[in-house]
């Protein structure tokens, strides 16, 4: 194996550029040229890439964002797209492509090793943690730290008021950052689909006036996932005010994707870039790179979006139990 290629896609998430970085440094280690691709895979079918140095990568693994750009890819989902990418890969006499990225970016790896002939390993790098294979995605600790943070802000001014507020998170259709993020925010409710498929308002309201009751007039803070109400937040905030409860909607949005990746994000990345390339260096193909109880893992690419990951069991039903107290 001489040269690898190396690309982030789908949402980027902190920790990223921690990952390019481990990749770089691991490859030059092991004397294999690195090529970056932009955009996730559209940089690869539209030929932009560059040769990436560890001179690309000093100083990166502070910042959030990603040195590669990231980007969703159309052509991936039409058979001929992943046929020209393929065809740039093998052009580019490309050995071996790193993805960093979610279950979506692997689903496009899974699509491109019917046409590519080399080594395709991932790397789980999104805030949702929605990826079977390894406990934590790179980003997610910073993402949670991130909606803690404005989840205290909110609290601060919540008190003031003695307001309701519900706070929206990202995860697309997982409640992972949900449920953490409201655990540690020490929010009254936390709703997110692994509780209830459907969004209950009575049962919501019920939640609330047994609070009222047990605490008297206090600020109250409803986390929902971000998929949980047509609408949103606001939308949710608007029905619960018809049905007579003054609340607030806050929607933390992409602010989650930013900012510095924390300690665990940086380590976690690159533990699982460096672990991926010295894998790729022993024959490792269609397999993702994660974390499991503290040990890096190989886990089957194909099966990285099976949803067989679970929210905390325990909290969750911690949750639920003192939700009216
Ligand atoms: O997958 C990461 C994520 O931030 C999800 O939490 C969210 O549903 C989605 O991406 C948002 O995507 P976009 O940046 O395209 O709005």
């Amino acid at each position: 194996m001489k040269r690898i290629g190396v690309l982030t896609s789908g949402g980027d998430a902190p920790g990223m550029n921690a990952a390019i970085r481990a990749v770089v440094l691991t490859a030059a280690a092991a004397e294999l040229e690195v090529i970056g691709f932009e955009y996730g895979f559209n940089g690869v079918l539209e030929q932009q890439y560059f040769s990436l140095t560890p001179h690309h990568v000093n100083h990166l693994i502070q910042h959030g964002g990603t040195l590669l750009k990231s980007a969703r890819c159309q052509a991936m989902f039409s058979d001929d797209g992943v046929r020209q990418i393929a065809a740039v890969l093998h052009e580019l006499a490309i050995d071996a492509l790193v993805l960093i990225g979610g279950d979506g970016t692997f689903r496009g790896a899974m699509a491109l090793s019917q046409y590519y002939q080399g080594k395709l390993i991932g790397v789980p790098g999104t805030i949702d943690n929605d990826v079977d294979g390894t406990d934590f995605t790179i980003g997610f600790h910073t993402a949670l730290d991130t909606a803690l943070d404005a989840i205290d802000k909110i609290r601060d001014t919540a008190d003031a008021f003695e307001r309701i507020f519900l706070v929206e998170v990202m995860g697309r259709h997982t409640g992972y950052l949900a449920v953490a993020a409201g655990i540690a925010a020490g929010a009254e409710q936390i709703i997110c689909p692994e509780l209830a498929a459907e969004l209950d308002t009575d049962k919501i309201l019920q939640h609330i006036r047994s609070a009222q009751q047990y605490r008297g007039r206090c600020s109250y803070i409803i986390v929902v996932a971000e998929t949980m109400y047509p609408g949103g937040a606001s939308a949710l905030a608007a029905e619960l005010e018809r049905q007579g409860v003054d609340c607030r909607a806050s929607v933390l949005g992409h602010i989650q994707r930013g900012g510095r990746p924390v300690g665990a994000d940086r380590i976690l990345a690159t533990k699982l870039a460096a672990y991926a390339v010295e894998q790729l260096l022993q024959g490792a193909h269609l397999v993702m790179a994660g974390e499991v109880n503290g040990e890096a893992v190989l886990y089957p690419l194909a099966k990285t979006g099976d949803k067989q990951k679970q929210v905390d069991p325990y909290l969750l039903a911690w949750q639920q139990r003192v939700a009216q107290y």
